[in-house]
């Protein structure tokens, strides 16, 4: 029996290689659960151009991917989280294909805008707002009124709702004013559910990792080289010099503590802001 056998859950921004989002659904698949893995799809606007999102096509090859060793089934759902309708439509259909639905990751998310407090724009604060917070907002209120409707009927074990927040939730890195102020407010999104829909069994976490070298990830290494007149060696001496376990995270720690957060062992665990940043991060 896989630790989270019978269960289905939904990750958002799951629909890029070397993601974050693979990651967790691999690991979730790879203990039973029926996965629903769901991305933009197509670009969007200035920001989410092509080679920053997950195109229908690169999540249709990651879910064939991880397919080939999954223990539940694995769908593929188009959902722009910045659209409450997209988050309406892709519960709606998980529950009409699985039949329930049991945790939800909010992983979808942007950083790549990198620059000067002062010379952020408007624009360029909403849209990191709206993927990075208001899009977790939704996802949660809408995941948990499915939940709370299957507690209802009978069928409820309560619920797991999962933010990935970051190590910019917890200490602020220059050039980052939108990212690191949407990451903070996620941990108070995360510890307000938490307190609301404890009554329903539904535990709301957040995790917390440090850099890990995604296609977000490589974006942030290549700015930080520039700003830090290094190469990508050197930016990577840089980081593990402040890691006291000795290497950046891998995709892979997060996805771990995805899953301890998702499975029943975690069942007393809610409200928390959980790091996973080799010791990097300590409060
Ligand atoms: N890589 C890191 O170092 C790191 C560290 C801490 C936290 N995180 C967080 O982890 C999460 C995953 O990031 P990643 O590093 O795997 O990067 P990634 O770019 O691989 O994944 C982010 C995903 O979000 C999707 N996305 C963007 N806008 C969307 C929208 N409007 N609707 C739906 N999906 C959308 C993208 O298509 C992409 O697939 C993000 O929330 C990120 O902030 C990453």
């Amino acid at each position: 029996m896989g630790r989270l056998q019978g269960k289905v859950a939904i990750i958002t921004g799951a629909g890029r290689h070397k993601g974050l989002g693979e990651a967790i659904a691999k690991k979730f698949a790879g203990e039973g659960c029926d996965v629903v893995i769901t991305d933009i799809g197509a670009p969007s606007g200035p920001h989410l151009s092509a080679d920053n999102i997950g195109t229908s096509a690169e999540m249709e090859s990651v879910a064939a991917g991880i397919r080939e060793h999954a223990k539940g089934k694995v769908l593929t759902m188009i959902c722009d989280v910045r659209s409450e309708d997209d988050i309406k439509r892709c519960i709606a259909d998980t529950v009409a294909k699985l039949g329930r639905l049991d945790i939800v990751v909010n992983n979808a998310g942007i950083g790549f805008i990198m620059k000067p407090m002062m010379e952020f724009s408007i624009e360029e604060w909403d849209i990191v707002l709206d993927v990075n917070l208001r899009g977790p907002f939704l996802f949660t209120k809408h995941a948990a009124a499915q939940m709370v409707k299957q507690a209802e009927a009978g069928q409820g074990q309560g619920g797991r709702i999962i933010n990935i927040a970051s190590q910019a939730a917890k200490s602020a890195s220059p050039q980052l004013v939108a990212y690191t102020s949407s990451k903070h407010g996620l941990i108070g999104l995360t510890r307000v559910c938490a307190v609301e829909l404890g009554k329903h069994n539904i535990t709301v976490n957040a995790v917390c990792p440090n850099h890990v070298t995604t296609g977000l990830g490589a974006k942030q290494n290549a700015f930080r080289g520039q700003v830090l007149g290094k190469d990508l060696e050197g930016v990577f001496e840089f980081r593990k010099a402040k890691i006291p376990l000795g290497r950046v995270g891998l995709a892979d720690d997060t996805a771990n503590a995805c899953l301890f957060l998702a499975s029943d062992e975690a069942a007393y665990i809610t409200a928390e802001a959980m790091n996973v940043s080799g010791g990097e991060e300590m409060h």
